[in-house]
């Protein structure tokens, strides 16, 4: 069976750079959300990224208006059945995406491929809650989707060889580089960037320095584009936190453990650049302001 129609659950940060690159590389795309008024919201979020590429010269207007033109937005969990892979990035919690895997499945026909984004969880323990757990891989995309080259393509012990070489072809139809990795939590980049990002709090917490000084040491001693901090606002610090915690679940290593402050600031609301504040504070977004914490 060809890929040729695409479903996306979840129009937030990942959803929408997953459905607008899915649209951009010519496949009619159906994306849900929870209500009328995110699926408005992250469609403007896509509609304001195509009118950047067009503006910088990277999109022609026609092409614009082709994308938007395959890209439809519902609220209907059952518009994603007509579709020949979903790729599920809802939010980071087992029993969320067990429910919409389990409401989902029934609805489609036997051959669809079900992604998850996953960050963190098992695509295993996802599958399982279905009857069709060979029908299921990861596809790891990387924030912002329309600008990270990389995919993670993840198999379980029980995915079907062909679903899974069929998912690893989508995404280099989507002009990412696919890496290969299984169910392991964390999967390849994860397991060795989430240590970081905490420790990079647990620095701060500690006293070792600012915020400021914390990323720009990164940035200016390592060459990385961004600092952790300003990378844990980016990727939304509820995300994170999540991610940690599952992580932490699973490996019971301390290096995985959310540090008290990560939690406190996921409780306040605090989560970063798609909240408004984090570690900054995003009231001018071209001007973050470092918040005080400790
Ligand atoms: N959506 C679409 N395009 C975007 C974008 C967005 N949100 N943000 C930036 N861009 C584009 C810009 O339009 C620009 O494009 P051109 O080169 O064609 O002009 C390009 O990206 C560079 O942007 P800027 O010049 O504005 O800024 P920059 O040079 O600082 O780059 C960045 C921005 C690409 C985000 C860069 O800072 C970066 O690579 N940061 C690190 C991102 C990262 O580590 N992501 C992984 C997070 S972890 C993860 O995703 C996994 C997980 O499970 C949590
Ligand atoms: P987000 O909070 O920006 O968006 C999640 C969206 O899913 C929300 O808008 C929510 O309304 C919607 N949603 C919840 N339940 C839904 C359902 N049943 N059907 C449809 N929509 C539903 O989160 P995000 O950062 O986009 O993360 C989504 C997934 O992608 C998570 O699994 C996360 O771990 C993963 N991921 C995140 C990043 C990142 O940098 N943020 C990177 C890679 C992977």
């Amino acid at each position: 069976m060809a890929i040729e129609k695409v479903g996306v659950a979840g129009c937030g940060l990942m959803g929408s750079g997953i459905a607008q690159v899915c649209a951009q590389s010519g496949f009619p795309t159906v994306v849900r959300e929870v209500n009328e008024a995110l699926v408005e919201k992250g469609l403007k979020s896509i509609e304001k990224n195509l009118d950047r590429l067009v503006e910088k010269g990277s999109l022609s207007a026609s092409d614009r208006a082709a994308t938007r033109s395959r890209l439809k937005g519902t609220t209907k969990i059952e518009d994603l059945a007509g579709a020949d892979i979903v790729v599920e990035a809802i939010v980071e919690q087992l029993a969320a995406k067990r429910e919409f895997w389990s409401v989902l499945e029934p609805l489609c026909p036997k051959q669809v491929i079900f992604a998850s984004n996953t960050s963190s969880l098992s695509i295993t323990e996802m599958a399982v809650g279905t009857s069709r757990p060979q029908n299921f891989v990861g596809l790891h995309f990387f924030n912002p989707v329309p600008v990270m080259k990389l995919v993670e393509v993840v198999r379980t012990i029980a995915t079907d060889n062909a679903v899974y070489d069929q998912a690893h072809s989508f995404a280099l139809r989507l002009g990412k580089t696919p890496v290969r990795t299984t169910d392991r939590t964390g999967f390849i980049v994860n397991r060795l960037l989430v240590p970081y990002l905490l420790d990079a709090v647990r620095a701060l917490e500690e006293g070792v320095a600012s915020i400021e000084d914390i990323d720009n040491s990164m940035k200016l001693g390592c060459g990385h584009p961004m600092g952790p901090l300003t990378l844990l606002d980016f990727v939304g610090n509820d995300t994170t936190y999540h991610i940690a915690n599952i992580m932490f679940e699973e490996f019971k290593e301390k290096r995985f453990a959310p540090p008290p402050l990560l939690k406190r600031m996921v409780l306040a609301g605090w989560n970063g650049r798609k909240s408004g504040r984090g570690f900054y504070d995003y009231t001018d977004p071209k001007n973050p302001r470092p918040v005080k914490l400790v």
